[in-house]
């Protein structure tokens, strides 16, 4: 016997991704429900070889479905969220609205597992924002060795992590640039983004960090360690899929290159691609598609004492969204709704 999956947000980047995965992954799910707004009532999605026809999320009853994905928002998300919860399935949430409250888990599999013994005081489970999740998988067997101290990084971010709205603004503005007759002002983003790259994701806090900024901060706290300074600097680039960070570790010990590139070749949910010659790093373009955080250009940072630069690479919608949430519902199979 298997589970009753609920996929909410099926017609997004992030929805139709988890039905991929759901499929690739043999999830044990007897029966999957894809939702979405009234607008796309009857869209058609694919899951593995089958193709299902999505329902309004608004008239649906989740009475009798084990686990809802979902992937919709936190305004929708506030909504439904509630509801799902409150019929007895419980809700692995993409969207920031639960991630920073006390009795929401925020889970990354490989990292911090066990928190999801906490599920249960609202029913619901937390993703984490997708520069954070790839990030903190690397991060943590580095941890566990070393311990962090602090990080310093910059992220290169996909449009992709913008919604559909965020793919196809890249892809007509790109058109646009060789026929200046088709005039593609910015609306997804704050400013042009084929040909250029923009400092700025999410809104402006006081402190002059953004949003997405502070996430990845918080974020890294609540999953791996609250002793972990974080500093971020988030920037949306002209890829389609997949986000990169540069990212820059002071340990409290002295952690070699060479341990490093051990440890991560053998951390859970990491591959190490790291030659010192043309070509020998991932660039996001070759993780799209893929389970895996790329680590790559691990190298010492000689102006400190005990510092680690390195180079990460996940497909956002799978690692950063889509993968994890599946992970986390396979974790909660295995450990709390067992069937069969
Ligand atoms: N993209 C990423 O890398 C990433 C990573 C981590 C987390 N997330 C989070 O995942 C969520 C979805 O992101 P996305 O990139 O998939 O966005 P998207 O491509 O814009 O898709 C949004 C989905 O939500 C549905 N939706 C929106 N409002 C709804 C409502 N009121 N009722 C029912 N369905 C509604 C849409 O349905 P319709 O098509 O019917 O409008 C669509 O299926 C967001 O919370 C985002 O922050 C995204």
């Amino acid at each position: 016997m298997g589970y009753r999956v609920v996929v909410a947000g099926a017609t997004g980047n992030v929805g139709r991704e988890m039905l991929n995965i759901l499929a690739e992954r043999q999830f044990p799910a007897d029966e999957v429900a894809a939702l979405a707004s009234r607008k796309s009532l009857g869209t058609e999605v694919s899951y593995g070889d089958k193709t299902l026809k999505t329902k309004d999320l608004d008239t649906f009853d989740f009475d009798g479905w084990d686990i809802a994905l979902f992937a919709i928002g936190s305004d929708a998300t506030k909504i439904y969220a509630p509801k799902a919860a409150k019929a007895g399935c419980v809700v692995i949430d993409n969207s920031s609205l639960y991630r920073y409250d006390h009795d929401v888990p925020l889970i990354v599999p490989e990292v911090n597992a066990d928190a999801i013994a906490g599920y249960a005081k609202r029913n619901i489970i937390a993703n984490p924002n997708c520069s954070t999740a790839q990030m903190v998988v690397a991060l943590k067997p580095l941890h566990d060795r070393a311990r962090i101290k602090r990080v310093v990084v910059s992220t290169y971010q996909s449009v992709s992590g913008a919604g559909k709205g965020g793919i196809d603004e890249l892809w007509d503005q790109t058109k646009s640039i060789y026929n200046p007759t088709d005039d593609r002002a910015p609306k997804q983003f704050t400013k042009q983004i084929a040909f250029n790259v923009i400092p700025h994701i999410d809104k402006f806090l006081d402190d002059g960090q953004t949003k997405e900024e502070w996430k990845m901060v918080a974020e890294t706290k609540k999953i791996v360690d609250p002793s972990i300074k974080v500093t971020a600097t988030c920037v949306r680039v002209p890829v389609f899929v997949g986000h990169s960070e540069a990212i820059n570790i002071e340990f409290e010990e002295f952690l070699d290159e060479d341990e490093a590139r051990d440890i991560l070749r053998e951390a859970p949910g990491v591959m190490v691609v790291d030659k010192r010659e043309d070509g020998g790093y991932v660039t996001p373009i070759e993780c799209v598609g893929d389970f895996a955080t790329f680590i790559s250009r691990i190298r010492q940072d000689s102006t400190i004492d005990n510092g680690l630069n390195l180079w990460c690479v996940s497909d956002n919608l799978r690692k950063g969204a889509a993968l994890n949430a599946v992970q986390i519902a396979e974790l909660l199979g295995n450990r709390i709704l067992k069937k069969g």
